[in-house]
């Protein structure tokens, strides 16, 4: 059974895709974001703004958070304001966290009378919106089941196991976006500095078994050096893999491939661009004023 209300807290990318599917649903939805001009459009829509978190929390028994990271919850829903009404919510995490950070969230939830959900989401805010993403749950079933049909909204959802499977299971995944940009950027400035046409690199690439579906999704914004309305942040990416590789430490993991992949995103940060979407880091692999060029518009679409 869908909830009648919820409310929503965080709506930047995730967030706004993650609303705009329950909007649509014909749920009614109430929203909370700290910077309030950047939820003014899902007024439009028909989301009743909050113009506080507290507001937000006393608006539905289900709160559904979509913050950057653990310190956003811990401000958001947990300040000093909000914890008193806390009792009886049911706080479901979208967000990617790390598993004992979400232990630890779903400790103070139940601190409060609350219960806790995670239910981080691999996809795009786009992807949520159109119901295909794909929804990973820790939660103890019986907190699960009432919410299942919601979650269902946007996408195909899994129960993984108990609070924090979810969120290590999502760190796992995460890592990959590291790993194969990175190493796809290499190849394309590869490529490009030695002469070799693109498209015979596409071309191989394509048929063979080293291709990953993300290649073509971020190949043009790579190329065109395009990074603008991100999917997903570089900031955001290189939360990450922080939360990876403190994890990957604790389990005795060497993980020294991804720390590669961290100084790049690093710089790409430092170089200002946190904010543009993670297709970036080709800036700092392939610098293009090394070659004082921006390259040609191969044939970018696959035939
Ligand atoms: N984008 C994706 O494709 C995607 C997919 C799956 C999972 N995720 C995960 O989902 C979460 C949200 O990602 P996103 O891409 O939507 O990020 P985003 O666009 O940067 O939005 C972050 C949201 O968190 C809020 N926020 C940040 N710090 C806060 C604080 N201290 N107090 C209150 N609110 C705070 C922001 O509010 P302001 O607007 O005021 O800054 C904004 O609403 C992250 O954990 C991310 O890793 C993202």
């Amino acid at each position: 059974m869908l909830p009648t209300s919820l409310a929503l807290f965080g709506t930047g990318l995730l967030g706004h895709g993650v609303a705009r599917r329950f909007l649509a649903s014909g749920l009614s939805v109430t929203v909370y974001n700290r910077t309030r001009a950047k939820a003014e459009d899902l007024g439009m829509l028909g989301a009743r703004l909050s113009s506080s978190a507290q507001e937000a929390v006393e608006a539905s028994e289900l709160l559904i958070l979509c913050l950057s990271d653990a310190a956003a919850i811990r401000q958001t829903v947990f300040s000093h304001s909000c914890l008193s009404r806390l009792s009886k919510r049911i706080l479901c995490q979208m967000g990617t966290i790390g598993p004992e950070e979400s232990q630890e969230i779903a400790r103070l939830a139940s601190a409060q009378g609350a219960r806790y959900l995670e239910a981080p989401l691999l996809g795009n805010g786009k992807d949520a919106e159109e119901g295909r993403a794909q929804v990973m749950i820790g939660a103890d079933p019986k907190d699960y089941e009432p919410w299942q049909e919601l979650l269902g909204l946007l996408g195909r959802c899994l129960w993984i196991g108990p609070v924090g499977k979810a969120a290590a299971l999502k760190l796992a995944l995460n890592q990959l976006i590291a790993a194969e940009t990175a190493a796809f950027a290499l190849s394309l400035g590869f490529v490009r500095r030695s002469g070799v046409p693109i498209e015979s690199f596409l071309q191989i690439l394509r048929e063979s078994s080293l291709y990953c579906p993300t290649f073509d999704k971020k190949l043009a914004r790579m190329w065109q050096r395009n990074f603008g309305q991100p999917s997903f942040s570089v900031r955001l990416l290189l939360k990450d893999i922080d939360l990876f590789l403190g994890n990957a430490e604790r389990l005795g993991l060497r993980s020294d491939a991804l720390e590669g992949a961290r100084e790049i995103v690093r710089e790409a940060m430092e170089s200002g661009r946190a904010d543009l979407d993670y297709s970036a880091l080709i800036d700092v692999i392939d610098p293009l004023s090394s070659l004082g060029t921006k390259p040609e518009d191969p044939v970018l679409s696959r035939a």
